[in-house]
């Protein structure tokens, strides 16, 4: 992955589709910062294999165009008026056609640019088009790729006058804009609308679903923490699903790890202990802290667990070589052992990289303002405790960078969250939240079906949107069968709503 400085390390984006290689860990060596606010952010990718995506041809099918979308929905002041172009992806092949009303299933876009690779690795859309007959409409999220307003990045990014615009609100009603006005442009005014996302953009999905019913007859929401807000998921229930997954992979594996922080540690405050730390991790740099490392490990085995995919299962990998190493060896080099089997055979580890990725810089906004996902860390887990601290959050980073203070209950505020059974139950329909449970942010996804047709549907052994990737001849059956079970369910809700269309005609 491109690298985040590492003061960004924290609030590492959500996104599941932002191209990660296994094999470039993330921060700088230098980093001391990172952890004064402990989150955790997503990330990485949801490719573990960054090749398959790049090699992938995209097709020819995909057309991009622009939309005039306005840049504030929500008042009549006229600088609200003024236009930025939006850009959207359509694939068309399988479309049964506006006159028999044939579905469209709309991608929306998440905090990435939506360029090729990303298209191609949205599987669950191309797997599924001829299935369903099916329009394909991608959208790209305001402020990221070539959706940008006031006419460039660095107009956009200035500072929080301009960046106020972005935000989930806006750019969910910037989906409604641009998918009934294709509609409009193909006639298919009936056409059914299936909205699907993952991580944040599974977010979004489901709070569309809600927010725009006459828009989407469903959602699928994969990976979609929308219960990790205000105080309805514990702090540490990111970090405790690591913890257990190592737990689950190997006891010992786990238990190396969590005895390894104190002993980095005992080591860095020997007198030349942090070069000793440096020779033994083999780090690119001298660091400068302890923490610095420590971080850089944090992040490797959250990455790990979050991304751990078949079928080389990540966790499995760094366990295998800390497990494999000669049992006299000693902690810190069974530790590195699961660095290199991780990363792979490198000259040097945690190389400070200079690029910070368009996601990076757009969720630092998004996370500062309105997407406030507290995750810290207990004792409850193999690290040491980090708790998170809104007032730490709030003026160590957030303030001194934009000016402005996050809203940490804006969400639950505009989009509900807790009690969610209990409001759902009876309001709202057409929603699956599905999840993997090796995946991190499960820990604040919906993991219990709230209604007849608001469903979760999760797997034991499945990672972050793992769902949505490109079908493979690889996929254990669990996986074959979620994905079934997911166009099952969407089959149903089509049907459902051709009969009301028809018996509607029929009046
Ligand atoms: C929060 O900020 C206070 C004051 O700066 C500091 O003492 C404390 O260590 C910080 N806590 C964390 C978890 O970063
Ligand atoms: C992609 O496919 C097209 C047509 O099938 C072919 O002409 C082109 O060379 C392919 N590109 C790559 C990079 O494989
Ligand atoms: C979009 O805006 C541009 C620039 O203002 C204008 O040239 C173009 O005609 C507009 N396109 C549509 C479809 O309205
Ligand atoms: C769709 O229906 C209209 C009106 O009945 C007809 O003129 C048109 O040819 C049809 N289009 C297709 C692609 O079948
Ligand atoms: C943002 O920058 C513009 C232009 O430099 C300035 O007029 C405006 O006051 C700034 N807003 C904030 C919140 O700093
Ligand atoms: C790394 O190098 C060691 C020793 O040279 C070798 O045994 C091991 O197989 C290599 N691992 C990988 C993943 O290439
Ligand atoms: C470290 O990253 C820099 C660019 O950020 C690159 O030029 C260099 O080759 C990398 N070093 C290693 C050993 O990967
Ligand atoms: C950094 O990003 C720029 C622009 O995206 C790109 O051209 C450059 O190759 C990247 N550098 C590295 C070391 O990845
Ligand atoms: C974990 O932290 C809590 C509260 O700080 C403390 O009461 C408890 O004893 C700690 N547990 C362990 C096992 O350290
Ligand atoms: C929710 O209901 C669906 C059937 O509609 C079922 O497949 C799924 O296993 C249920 N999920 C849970 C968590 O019980
Ligand atoms: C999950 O994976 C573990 C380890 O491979 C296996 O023992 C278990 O049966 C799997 N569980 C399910 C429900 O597939
Ligand atoms: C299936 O997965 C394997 C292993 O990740 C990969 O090498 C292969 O290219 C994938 N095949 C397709 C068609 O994507």
């Amino acid at each position: 992955m491109k690298s985040p400085i590492s003061s960004l390390q924290s609030w590492l984006p959500l996104n599941i589709f932002l191209i990660i290689s296994t094999s470039v860990l993330i921060s700088s060596t230098s980093a001391t910062t990172i952890f004064d606010i402990p989150r955790l952010s997503p990330l990485g990718g949801i490719l573990q294999d960054p090749e398959t995506v790049f090699s992938a041809n995209v097709s020819d099918d995909f057309e991009t165009f622009y939309y005039n979308q306005t840049l504030d929905h929500f008042n009549y002041m006229p600088e609200s008026y003024s236009t930025f172009q939006q850009r959207y992806v359509i694939n068309s092949k399988y479309w049964g056609g506006a006159n028999r009303s044939a579905p469209i299933l709309v991608y929306l876009g998440a905090e990435a640019p939506l360029d090729s690779t990303y298209l191609t690795a949205i599987g669950f859309l191309t797997d599924n088009a001829a299935e369903f007959k099916a329009l394909l409409l991608y959208i790209e999220h305001r402020y990221y790729g070539e959706s940008i307003p006031f006419g460039s990045r660095t107009e956009a990014f200035r500072n929080a006058s301009t960046l106020g615009y972005f935000n989930s609100a806006q750019a969910l009603a910037d989906y409604a804009e641009i998918i009934l006005n294709l509609k409009e442009q193909l006639q298919a005014q009936y056409s059914p609308v299936i909205v699907i996302g993952g991580s944040y953009g599974g977010m979004l999905a489901s709070w569309f679903r809600l927010k725009y019913p006459h828009i989407a007859i469903g959602a699928l929401a994969s990976s979609a923490p929308i219960l990790y807000f205000d105080d309805i998921t514990p702090q540490d229930g990111f970090f405790s699903v690591v913890t257990k997954d190592f737990r689950e992979a190997s006891e010992t594996c786990y238990q190396t790890i969590k005895d390894s922080w104190s002993i980095i540690d005992e080591v860095a405050t020997k007198p030349d202990g942090l070069s000793v730390l440096s020779k033994t991790f083999k780090t690119c740099d001298p660091l400068s802290s302890s923490s610095g490392l420590k971080t850089n490990l944090v992040w490797m085995y959250a990455r790990a667990a979050q991304y751990n995919h078949p079928p080389n299962y990540p966790v499995t990998t760094i366990c295998g070589g800390i497990d494999g190493a000669p049992p006299e060896t000693e902690i810190l080099d069974k530790v590195f052992a699961g660095v290199v089997a991780y990363s792979g055979n490198r000259t040097c580890y945690f190389n400070a990289t200079q690029n910070i990725s368009e996601t990076i810089i757009g969720w630092r906004w998004q996370v500062c303002s309105e997407m406030v996902i507290p995750i810290g860390i207990t004792n409850n887990t193999m690290f040491q405790p980090r708790p998170f601290i809104l007032s730490n959050f709030t003026e160590g980073y957030c303030r001194s960078i934009y000016g402005v203070l996050p809203r940490p209950q804006w969400v639950t505020t505009y989009y509900g969250g807790h009690d969610i059974k209990l409001i759902l139950q009876r309001f709202g329909s057409n929603i699956i939240f599905s999840n993997g449970l090796k995946d991190p942010f499960s820990s604040g996804g919906v993991l219990v079906n709230i209604s007849n047709s608001i469903v979760a549907i999760h797997t034991v052994n499945g990672s972050h949107c793992l769902d949505m990737h490109p079908a493979n001849q690889t996929d254990p059956e669990w996986l074959v069968i979620q994905r079934k079970a997911e166009v099952n369910i969407i089959k149903g809700w089509i049907s459902n709503y051709y009969f009301n269309l028809l018996a509607a005609f029929r009046q």
